[in-house]
């Protein structure tokens, strides 16, 4: 690959951190600028036929049309789309995406969608309802997260895990600068927890520091323990990570936080609506929630395996003046007072509507029955996994089953897998790659054909290796390039293709 090229000369042979440096200073060199964009421009063409695949054959708009198109023609649009991109996920080729996806369900949700479109809770005046279910999504998620026993914990409904994560670190850091007077405020996370403590952390102005994990892939309590200092406002933990599907040892992290005064964050996106269910059906479950002491939020999303619709989360904390610290009041506007608990203003209510119609339609025996169906498919994949020499599981994981392998080029494996139809996740650092286990993979077949296309692209990649114009060669360049930031110029590159009509 050229910019590799153009990046592995001079650049590459020096240490990482020095390289990214050099690379942010070169790139600023209008000649060398325009290389780079060149290159990454050529990058782009070769994506961007997978990304675009609708250019040739469906009509682009750049501009309003200049008569309204008849609504059925519309309709007619967004339903051959939608009928194209359905059998990826309704067949369960993708990993996590879809984590129920039943027809009943959709259809169920959906007529509740349309009920509540007009919904919007900034108006609570208009749309009580909707704060209704808000209120009862929080509350039903904290009596399943613990609050039973630990007493009384406070919530929003925001609009996704990452929104959430966002939220638990602005409070954190809210709150340590009103209760302790810290005004350069630090958090310690491993570095498997998701992205968006980053983006948290680049939003809010909170120092962020990563910490390696141990062998086992799980948070080193030590050595996160050494990285806090007198400024830590919050230390957090997964249950279980997105990579690897492991559960950071909870208890520990939160009283190492709790004895420096930190708070502690369980980021239970993944598992916040599986591990209480895998508990009651005697699973080895550790203590991950809010009957742990210390932890003082936690994050868990409604739509992934709560099975509500996409834009729902939910953020809880166990105190109500940490959640106060998450919310945003202006008094003297001139457009009124305004207040509102999260990020957003204006807000679906339709998505609150589903959300609580998810959870109260599905009940505790509804989500018992999810929840030993998706461990019976994952072990078989996971048996699977284990069962071809040439791969490694990582970890010890339940239902995000995560492989690596020293003998055949991962990435190539999981090209070879999106040739047969699989959408699964690139991971890197190990190079790996995983599937989160949901309800579609506990069809009848799916987790046998996952482990029967598994083995054949393992054993095509160990005979017949060769470049692919997949993801491979990204994850490949990403793992070889020691300039981060060439890096994140690719993606960005990527998102820029995104919005290109
Ligand atoms: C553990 C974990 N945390 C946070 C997130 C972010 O969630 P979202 O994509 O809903 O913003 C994810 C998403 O997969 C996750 O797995």
């Amino acid at each position: 690959m050229d910019l590799e090229r153009l990046l592995r000369g001079p650049i590459g042979r020096l240490p990482s951190g020095l390289a990214e440096r050099v690379y942010r200073v070169i790139r600023r060199l209008p000649p060398i600028r325009r290389r780079i964009d060149a290159e990454l421009e050529k990058m782009l063409d070769a994506v961007r036929e997978r990304v675009k695949p609708y250019r040739d054959d469906v009509a682009t708009h750049r501009r309003l049309p200049s008569t309204g198109l008849a609504r059925e023609d519309v309709i007619a649009t967004v339903a051959s789309l939608a009928a194209r991109e359905r059998p990826t996920w309704e067949e369960g080729f993708a990993s996590g995406a879809v984590y129920h996806g039943d027809a009943g369900h959709i259809e169920f949700l959906d007529e509740v969608l349309a009920l509540s479109s007009q919904a919007n809770p900034l108006h609570a005046d208009v749309w009580p309802s909707v704060a209704k279910f808000e209120a009862e999504v929080v509350a039903m998620t904290g009596a399943m997260l613990g609050s039973d026993a630990a007493g009384p914990v406070f919530g929003t409904v925001t609009s996704g895990g990452t929104e959430s994560i966002l939220l638990a670190v602005k409070a954190h850091r809210d709150d340590a600068r009103s209760r302790r007077g810290i005004t350069r405020p630090h958090m310690v996370v491993p570095e498997t927890a998701h992205a968006a403590f980053d983006k948290a952390a680049g939003y809010f102005g909170v120092r962020l520091e990563r910490v390696p994990v141990g062998d086992d892939l799980r948070a080193d309590v030590t050595a996160m323990a050494a990285a806090m200092t007198r400024n830590t406002v919050l230390v957090a933990g997964s249950a279980p990570s997105f990579p690897h599907g492991v559960i950071d040892p909870i208890s520990e992290l939160a009283a190492v936080a709790a004895s420096r005064r930190s708070g502690f964050h369980v980021d239970a996106c993944l598992g916040g609506f599986v591990l209480p269910w895998a508990e009651r059906l005697g699973e080895p479950v550790p203590p991950f929630d809010f009957r742990v002491s210390g932890v003082t939020s936690m994050s868990v999303d409604t739509h992934k395996y709560g099975y509500a619709p996409k834009g729902t989360s939910v953020v809880l904390y166990r105190d109500a003046v940490l959640r106060r610290a998450q919310y945003f009041t202006a008094t003297d506007w001139p457009g009124g007072l305004y207040f509102s608990p999260t990020i957003a203003g204006s807000r679906p209510g339709a998505l609150s509507a589903g959300a609580w119609a998810a959870m109260v339609s599905i009940g505790e025996d509804g989500y018992l029955e999810a929840t030993t169906r998706i461990l019976e498919a994952a072990a078989r994949i996971r048996g699977g996994v284990e069962a071809v020499p040439e791969l490694q599981l990582l970890g010890d994981p339940m239902w995000v089953v995560a492989f690596g392998s020293d003998v055949v080029d991962v990435y190539q494996v999981m090209d070879r897998m999106t040739e047969r139809g699989w959408s699964l996740n690139g991971l890197h650092r190990p190079p790996a790659v995983h599937i989160a286990v949901t309800l579609r993979h506990t069809r009848p077949g799916v987790a046998e054909r996952f482990v029967e296309d598994l083995g054949a692209a393992v054993a095509d990649v160990a005979t017949e290796p060769r470049p692919s114009e997949g993801m491979a060669p990204v994850y490949g360049l990403a793992a070889r390039l020691p300039a981060r930031s060439a890096v994140g110029d690719v993606l960005e590159r990527y998102i820029d293709l995104l919005y290109e009509v």
